[in-house]
């Protein structure tokens, strides 16, 4: 049975559940882009909604089979394949020396949490000519340019058996939203973190309830050698 995305023409694989695909296709219909900019095309999933509602999509993936695999299927999509930590430094610069206003961004590629800090860091240099939205997973960097913050924009979602790439009992999806404005924020920056204690709920029961366990278990062992060593 063909899903209700799918009815709208979005035929590609989209590794997003349906809150997240509604809110994508109702932000970029009002949003209009002249420029986007994607990290992780995947199979090009976000990316068909992006070049559809926009003038023109640049996407990054570190995928070099990417470009053959979509390229004839979106005129209006520059790829640029290879590693995000290496591409987007130029890019970000060449945006702004061209000061080429760029209206919407959708990071979702490298998901460990210093992949995310790095992308979002590189990305919020880039300045903007008028207001920006940044669509995200996962943590944040602070720029005088961003005026607000909500992680829980879109709340995300569990996976209970094994979904596609995602493993049982894992958390994933939702989208943090970052608005950003030419002008400097006057103030202090308040994030907001509106669906806490669900996340804190669904995570009591998945597979990321001990994360971080390690780190307090290599402690305790540095700590149980000193004693040994003493006694
Ligand atoms: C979750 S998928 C993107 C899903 C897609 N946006 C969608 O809606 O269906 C993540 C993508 O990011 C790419 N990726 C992972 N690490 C990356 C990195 N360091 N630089 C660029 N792309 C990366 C992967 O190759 C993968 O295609």
């Amino acid at each position: 049975m063909r899903t209700l995305t799918q009815e709208l023409g979005f035929d590609l694989h989209w590794q997003m559940p349906n809150g997240e695909r509604f809110a994508l296709v109702g932000l970029l219909r009002e949003l209009q882009p002249t420029l986007s900019l994607e990290i992780g095309t995947y199979q090009g999933g976000s990316l068909q909604v992006l070049a559809r509602f926009s003038e023109a999509v640049i996407s990054v993936d570190i995928d070099p089979g990417v470009p053959a695999r979509l390229a004839n299927k979106f005129p209006n999509v520059e790829f640029r394949s290879g590693d995000s930590k290496r591409l987007l430094p130029d890019l970000v610069r060449e945006l702004n020396e061209q000061k080429r206003a760029v209206d919407f961004v959708l990071i979702d590629g490298d998901h460990s949490a210093a992949g995310v800090r790095r992308d979002i860091e590189v990305l919020l240099e880039l300045q903007p000519q008028r207001q920006m939205v940044f669509i995200l997973h996962d943590s944040w960097g602070i720029s005088p340019f961003v005026h607000q913050v909500e992680l829980d924009f879109i709340p995300g979602i569990y996976h209970y058996e094994t979904y596609d790439t995602a493993e049982a009992r894992s958390m994933w999806g939702g989208f943090a939203c970052a608005v950003l404005l030419p002008e400097k924020r006057t103030g202090g920056l308040v994030i907001r973190e509106s669906q806490i204690g669900l996340y804190q709920a669904v995570k009591r029961d998945s597979r990321h309830r001990f994360d971080g366990i390690d780190r307090l278990k290599r402690r305790m062992l540095r700590v149980l050698r000193r004693i040994v060593k003493r006694v």
